[in-house]
Order: C-alpha cells, then structure tokens, then sequence
C-alpha cells in the first residue's frame, strides 16, 4: 500500500523518468514466503546470524578501516525477498554508519517509493563494508578479501532476488569484466547463492544522467515480477556466467 503523503513524490519521479503507465504487483513483497532458494554456500560456515557476520567483519585486518570513521554493515529488512547490493559506503554512510543515508541513498528512497517499496521491505549492503578513502573505487585486492563475507551476508538473508546497484557491485559479485551496460536487466545466478541476480545502474550515476531512471524503474519492477514469480517480460536478456 503507497502511503498517500508519499503520492506526491511518486508523481514527480515518474514525471521526471518520462513514464506515463504504471503496472506494478507488490503482493510478492507481502505474501509468505514458500518455495525460498537453498543456499549451498560452505566456507565461513560456523557463522549462523547477521551478528555474528558483522562480528568477523569487524576483525578483518585490512588497513581500510583506519581511514573511517564507522564499519557500514547493513540495513533493512533481514528477511526480505530483496536484496540491493551497493559499492561502497560514502562519507554520509561513514559517519552514520548506515548503507545508503547519503544524496545517493536518498535517490534511492525515491525509485523504491516509485516502485511501491520502502526500506522495511528490503535489505542493503554493500560489497566494502569500509569507505575507501576520497570515496575511490574498492581495489581488487579489497573486492576478493570481502566477497565471502558479501556471499555470506546473502546467504544469510536469503533473498530471492540480489539487485546489484552499480557496475562495480555487479563484476564484484559475478566475478566476471563485464560493464555495467552490458550486465544491466540480464539475469544471472552464481554458484551457492539461490537468489537471482539482477544489476541496473547506480543511483549515483543517475544523479549524473537522469534520462536513464526509466531503465532503473523497469528493473526495479522487473525484480518485483520475478519475485511473484512471474518471471518478467521486461527484461528480455538473460547473461550466461561460467
Ligand atoms: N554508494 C554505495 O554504493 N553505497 C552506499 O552505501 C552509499 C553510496
């Protein structure tokens, strides 16, 4: 159910992304869920919660954490049947402590309400739990330390659906040198993760280029659709990944 006070901001997102129909099913989000995908992922398995995963976080020895202020673990609902894997905190997230809190986590808030969903009704995190100095891009020494823990933090969740928001979000969890441009609204899968993956661009990219919010809505309802289990037709590409 759209909050009515929220009304207002729908309108103008979709005024702004140039879209005139709107056909979404929410009932996904809100139904129980039954057939959930298994989860086969082995290493790191004597951590069992989401506390003890943000517990082993805390002591890995990377000098990353020197530089910030606070470890940005995750947020939102830890049963959701979405997750949204992000990049990297920034300088709001790092003084918060919160995924997302900053211009491009407010961006954010608006394609969710556009889509009919809030932050109760899915979860986020990010490949680094640190923000890299100057807000530069997570090397590859940083993406491979903090993969099994981004594995384990999914498998934990167990969403049914991970939408990775950004190009380095996306190769970081496909392990694969493929772009953003290529990889945006293809399903994939990974080995010992159940979730369907699913990229589109970041949020702060469409702070640059707004004219691409469409495609990040059509995602977004894409997501929601397989979800349901309708299996979207509006995604018409599917990425094969060895
Ligand atoms: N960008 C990200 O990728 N993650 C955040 O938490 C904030 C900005």
């Amino acid at each position: 159910m759209i909050d009515k006070r929220n009304i207002y901001k729908i309108l103008e997102w979709f005024a702004e992304a140039g879209i005139s129909d709107i056909t979404s099913d929410t009932r996904a989000l809100t139904r129980p869920k039954t057939a959930r995908y298994g989860c086969t992922y082995t290493t790191l398995s004597e951590i069992q919660s989401l506390p003890e995963l943000r517990e082993a976080i805390s002591k890995v020895d990377i000098s990353l954490k020197n530089c910030a202020l606070n470890m940005v673990f995750g947020v939102g609902n830890e049963k959701a049947d979405l997750l949204l894997l992000g990049e990297a905190p920034g300088a709001e997230e790092d003084k918060q402590g919160i995924p997302f809190v900053g211009q491009s986590g407010q961006l954010l808030d608006k394609i969710l309400t556009a889509v009919g969903l809030d932050r109760s009704m899915v979860y986020i995190t990010n490949i680094l739990p640190w923000r890299p100095p100057g807000n530069r891009t997570p090397t590859s020494h940083e993406i491979e330390l903090f993969r099994p823990y981004v594995l384990k933090h999914i498998a934990l969740v167990n969403p049914r659906v991970v939408m990775c928001l950004g190009g380095t979000a996306a190769k970081a969890l496909l392990c694969t040198s493929q772009g953003i441009m290529q990889l945006r609204g293809k399903w994939t899968t990974i080995d010992g993760i159940g979730a369907k993956i699913l990229s589109t661009f970041h949020p702060a990219y469409l702070l640059r280029s707004p004219s691409q919010k469409r495609e990040v809505w059509v995602d977004f309802l894409t997501a929601m659709d397989m979800m349901s289990g309708q299996n979207s037709s509006r995604s018409h590409f599917s990425l094969e990944t060895g």
